[in-house]
């Protein structure tokens, strides 16, 4: 029994377990209906996240330079998120281990376990880009939940704006000290857990 499995098996009360890509699907009672399909969809979007910031980024690192990049940051990661938000019926953001973005990028209690589960099990050595984790829970109005997360390991290209702070160079530092009073989100290094993408989405 994995990690995983255990973390599953502790937390739910009615277990129903069933398999989709090798991973352990839990069901909280009441019974919900997850198929496999919500999963992947759900999946998809985090891909999507992911995908369309990263050329975003990469985009303006290397066509404006780190410190406007900050900005496209600023502006491109909520309003991508939003967007994939409204258009899936669904709450999608990224939190961090650290943050950067003390709006959106705190996690709340099941992304905190989340992140936890996911610091053992890249210890452990699975592979970052294979990590995820979802549960269905009671959103607190009596429906059912489906609860996603979906770990984000620290790339060399991160470390101009999350490595360690003495290595951040000045202009940078500046900026990113004016747009981000509280920021937390430095200090990673390669491989490291970053964060997660987090996606909330009401079931039937
Ligand atoms: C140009 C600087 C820059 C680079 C490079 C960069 N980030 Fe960020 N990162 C930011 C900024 C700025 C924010 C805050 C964005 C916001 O306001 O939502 C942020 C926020 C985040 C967050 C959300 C949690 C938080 O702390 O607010 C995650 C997760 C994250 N970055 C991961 C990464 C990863 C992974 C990479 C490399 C693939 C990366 N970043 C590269 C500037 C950068």
């Amino acid at each position: 029994m994995n990690v995983f499995q255990k973390f599953i098996d502790s937390r739910i009360l009615g277990v129903l377990l069933f398999t989709v890509s090798g991973l352990a699907v839990a069901q909280s009672t009441p019974p919900a209906t997850i198929d496999a399909a919500m999963v992947q969809s759900t999946r998809g979007i985090a891909g999507e996240l992911l995908g369309q910031l990263g050329q975003k980024l990469k985009a303006a690192m290397s066509t404006e330079g780190p410190v406007a990049a900050v900005s496209v940051c600023k502006e491109a990661a909520p309003a991508i998120a939003h967007q994939l938000s409204n258009a899936n019926d669904a709450k999608v953001t990224r939190v961090g281990t650290r943050v950067r973005n003390q709006k959106m990028g705190i996690p709340n209690a099941w992304q905190k376990e989340a992140l936890t589960q996911f610091e053992t099990r890249l210890s452990q050595g699975e592979k970052a880009t294979d990590i995820e984790y979802w549960q269905v829970a009671d959103n607190g109005h009596g429906k059912n939940e489906l609860r996603y997360a979906k770990a984000i390991a620290v790339q060399p290209q991160c470390l101009s704006c999350h490595g360690p702070a003495q290595d951040i160079a000045a202009p940078l530092a500046e900026k990113l000290r004016i747009e981000y009073p509280n920021d937390q989100a430095t200090g990673y290094s390669v491989g490291q857990l970053r964060g997660a993408v987090v996606i909330t989405r009401p079931l039937p």
